[in-house]
Order: C-alpha cells, then sequence, then structure tokens
C-alpha cells in the first residue's frame, strides 16, 4: 500500500480506469488449456493474467510425505520474469512463498482429499501478467484447474479482492489502485459451503468500510464463480 495522496485514484465517483466502486474488471474463464496436464484453466481479470495447471492424483515424491489418510496437496504460484513492468527475478522468493501457502489453505477445504490416500495432488500457477490481484486470480484458476482433472470437490473456490483507494471502498482492486490504495483485501469463498477460506488484509478499514468491502468481495466472489461454472460446462459441451 502506498501513500493515497501520490495519484488521484477516484475522480467524479469513477475509478482509473472508469469503473465503478463496486465493478469487476472484464473476467475470462477457459477451463482445459494444456493438453500435458490432467486439469488446467486460464483466467483473465483485466490486465491480471493467470493459468493453472493440476497433476493428479499420482504417487508422491518424496515417499516421507506420503500421508497413509489423505492426498497431499501441493501449491506452487509464481511470477513469470515478463509478468511485470520492472523484470521480476526468476525463482521463489517470500512473497510467492506466503502465496503458495494460502492457496493451499484456501483449495484445501474443499476437496475431498481423503478419497485420495498415499497420493499426491500437485498445483501449479502461473502468473502471466501482473496488475494487481495475482493471488486470487491464481486460487479462482487453480480452482477450476482441479475441477477439470476430475478431482471430488464439494464446490468450487471463486476469489476477488476488494479494498480502499481515496477513501472509497473498491471492488477488484487493479495494480495502481494497489501500489497507491489504501487497503486490499484479498478473499477467497465457496459459495455452496458459504465458507470463507482466504481473508487476508493490508492496509485499515475501518468497521463499517471492513462490511463494505466484505460485501463488495462476496457479491464479486459469486459472480466470478458462475463463470467458472460457466467455463467448466463449455469445457464438457466440447468433448462430448
Ligand atoms: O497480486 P496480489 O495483489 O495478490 O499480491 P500483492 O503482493 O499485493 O501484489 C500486488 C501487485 O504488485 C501485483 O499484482 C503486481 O502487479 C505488483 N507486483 C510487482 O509489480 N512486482 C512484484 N515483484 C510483485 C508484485
Amino acid at each position: 500500500m502506498g501513500k493515497s495522496s501520490d495519484i488521484k485514484l477516484i475522480t467524479d465517483g469513477k475509478r482509473i480506469d472508469g469503473r465503478k466502486p463496486n465493478e469487476l474488471r472484464p473476467v475470462k474463464i477457459k477451463a482445459g488449456v494444456l493438453e500435458r496436464a490432467d486439469g488446467s484453466a486460464y483466467v483473465e481479470v483485466g490486465g491480471t493474467h493467470a493459468i493453472a495447471a493440476v497433476y493428479g492424483p499420482r504417487t508422491l515424491h518424496p515417499r516421507h510425505l506420503v500421508n497413509a489418510q489423505k492426498a497431499v496437496l501441493r501449491t506452487k504460484y509464481d511470477m513469470a520474469p515478463f509478468s511485470v513492468d520492472d523484470r521480476k527475478r526468476p525463482g521463489p522468493d517470500r512473497r510467492s512463498i506466503e502465496i503458495s501457502k494460502v492457496t493451499r489453505e484456501a483449495l484445501e477445504p474443499v476437496i475431498f482429499l481423503e478419497q485420495y490416500k498415499k497420493t499426491g495432488i500437485d498445483v501449479f500457477i502461473e502468473i502471466l501478467q501482473s496488475d494487481g490481484g495475482t493471488r486470487v486470480a491464481g486460487i479462482t484458476a487453480a480452482s477450476v484447474a482441479l475441477a477439470d482433472a476430475g478431482i471430488a470437490m464439494r464446490d468450487l473456490v471463486a476469489a476477488c479482492a476488494a479494498g480502499k483507494v481515496d477513501d472509497t471502498v473498491v471492488l477488484d482492486l487493479c495494480g495502481k489502485e494497489d501500489n497507491f490504495g489504501q487497503a486490499d483485501m484479498p478473499i477467497a469463498y465457496a459459495p455452496n459451503e458459504d465458507k470463507i477460506t482466504l481473508l487476508q488484509m493490508d492496509g485499515d478499514f475501518t468497521e463499517e468500510e471492513f462490511e463494505t468491502a466484505l460485501k463488495y468481495a462476496l457479491d464479486g466472489t459469486k459472480r466470478i464463480y458462475e463463470l467458472q461454472k460457466k467455463a467448466l460446462k463449455e469445457r464438457y459441451e466440447k468433448n462430448e
């Protein structure tokens, strides 16, 4: 979060990209985009583009990680070096390790891991283009990729962020809003289960702003959820 005075983010009630406060950027979701993976998905949220690949359930290596009661879910979030203006140094860093962890925790509650004892399920998320909200786009993509891999799930997880810019609560921050805004709260939500599986917060909200941001984010995830289901249906119809 930068200083809000650095750049004017709201003009006449409109945001820098012309959106209303509770408007999502254009969202595109496609299931089944990679041939080699067991399941895959591509997600665009405005200028943020993410791809997810799922491998498994499969034999887990190294063997000491095997759990006799359930599958082990492993997640890897990565930002491509060319995904941001300044080249991102390739390889894991503190941020990507943290995002990989919260992504795993956001997805685990909806997967019937106990149905796949002693196996591993690997989820790879690659951010191809980054303009804010990459962790939530990654979770949205990973969830569709898991379903595309045919893995038994209680629900899909849809994710988006809400935040605050120029003292206004907004949905789905773009990169500039994220950089120069006052707060950013990514949320992952399983609508059928009515379960929030990720809630992080950077910056400050008043209690009232938090309530509005939560409402915006949950509404946003419900819209994304519909597009996730549509993408899976389209994939299924195509293969009939
Ligand atoms: O992407 P997300 O909002 O989930 O995570 P963040 O850590 O709040 O990063 C916000 C944004 O900062 C990213 O989406 C990128 O646009 C930008 N960023 C960057 O330009 N270079 C990095 N090494 C990391 C982030």
